[in-house]
């Protein structure tokens, strides 16, 4: 059978064993020869231990663990020629000519980069007498497909990543716990919630959870902010209301591009208003615990089409992403999608907030 590995790369994410799973089932299924590789590209650098064949139990009771099984890292000896050559030479002495790579936009450029280098590394490792001509004639193919893990639904192309439902359940599950306790002292909190660039939890936390203010990085607030934040504040209590809530992304900025952090919102709302504040930080809670029935099924989803898209690859197939369209699995180009990712990235540190919410809808 064919060589088949997964790994998981860069931050962790809920769903991502689920994803780990089913390309394991799905490649044993198809009659692959499936490996795990460990601790991301540091094990396919390191090879060893970390190279393991995986077998249909191997991944029982994992699809309802967080994190991930398998180990992540980021790993900075990939990025030199030298990690790579020694992770092609572990791949090939394994026969392993197809990669799923779990993880965000930097993890799969990572994998694109490898397999567009691939045919030089091979003849590399012959020069050097470290793989047969019969090897590299026989593993001159490399075939990438790649899925987003990440909390923060930051990847264009694709609706929802892997863990992104998740955290939102856990972010409305400790809002709704800290709801309580400010109604009992008719305090205000601010919750600093995770995304990195991307505002997508702080947004739908804020609807979801009947906030009264959300700062996210793609709408930066106007210079007036303090003015507008307080009259609201204001008329909920006079209107009756125990307590308010205010939603914090971590990298919310105002139109100059100065952060909005918890604890200026905290002094803003003391300052002018007298009230009672704390925050609340949410951090790496959101990204553990265990995965929600959408993440599960989704990671299930595409592991099974990640594979299926890897045994049907021709020499000439791009490396592809495997997204959630509406309710449809879909191969997106790998490199276009990337693209679109870093553009959005340049829209927003060019302060086009607009152009940056464009690129990131659909398509
Ligand atoms: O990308 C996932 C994420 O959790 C972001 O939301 C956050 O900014 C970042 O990773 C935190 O990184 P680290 O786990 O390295 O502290």
């Amino acid at each position: 059978g064919k060589g088949l590995a997964v790994f998981t790369s860069g931050g962790d994410s809920q769903g991502m064993n689920a994803a780990v799973r089913s390309v394991v089932r799905m490649g044993i299924y198809l009659g692959c020869k499936v490996y795990f590789i460990r601790e991301g590209y540091q094990g396919m650098v390191d090879g060893g231990d970390n190279i393991e064949e995986a077998n249909w139990s191997s991944v029982s009771s994992i699809i309802h663990k967080g994190g991930t099984i398998i180990g992540s890292a980021r790993c900075m000896d990939f990025m030199q020629k030298e990690g790579r050559l020694k992770a092609a030479n572990n791949l090939v002495s394994r026969g392993i000519t197809n990669l799923v790579v779990i993880g965000g936009d930097g993890s799969l450029t990572g994998a694109n980069l490898f397999r567009q280098e691939w045919s030089n590394l091979l003849d590399e490792l012959l020069e050097n007498n470290k793989i047969t001509k019969d090897q590299r004639e026989k593993y001159k193919y490399l075939h990438i497909a790649g899925l987003v893990g990440s909390i923060d639904n930051d990847f264009c192309g694709t609706d929802m990543t892997i863990g992104t439902d998740s955290a939102l359940h856990r972010i409305i599950e400790a809002i709704d716990a800290i709801v309580s306790t400010a109604y009992s002292h008719q305090r205000t909190f601010i919750m600093e919630v995770m995304g990195r660039h991307c505002g997508y939890l702080a947004l739908v936390a804020a609807l979801a959870s009947e906030a009264d203010q959300v700062f996210i990085p793609e709408d930066p607030v106007p210079n007036n902010w303090v003015e507008k934040l307080c009259k609201r504040l204001q008329q909920e209590r006079k209107s009756g209301q125990r307590l308010n809530i205010i939603i914090v992304a971590e990298g919310a900025i105002d139109r100059e591009g100065k952060p909005i952090t918890a604890e200026l919102v905290k002094k803003v709302v003391v300052d002018n208003l007298q009230q009672d504040t704390r925050i609340t930080v949410l951090g790496h809670v959101q990204r553990g615990g265990s995965p929600s029935a959408f993440d599960r099924i989704l990671g299930c989803r595409m592991g099974a089409e990640a594979v299926m898209a890897l045994m049907e690859a021709t020499p000439e197939t791009e490396p592809c992403v495997v997204s959630l369209d509406g309710n449809q699995a879909v191969r997106l180009p790998l490199m276009e999608c990337v693209r679109r990712t870093k553009a959005v990235a340049q829209a927003m540190a060019d302060k086009n907030w607009e152009l940056a919410v464009q690129l990131r809808g659909r398509s």
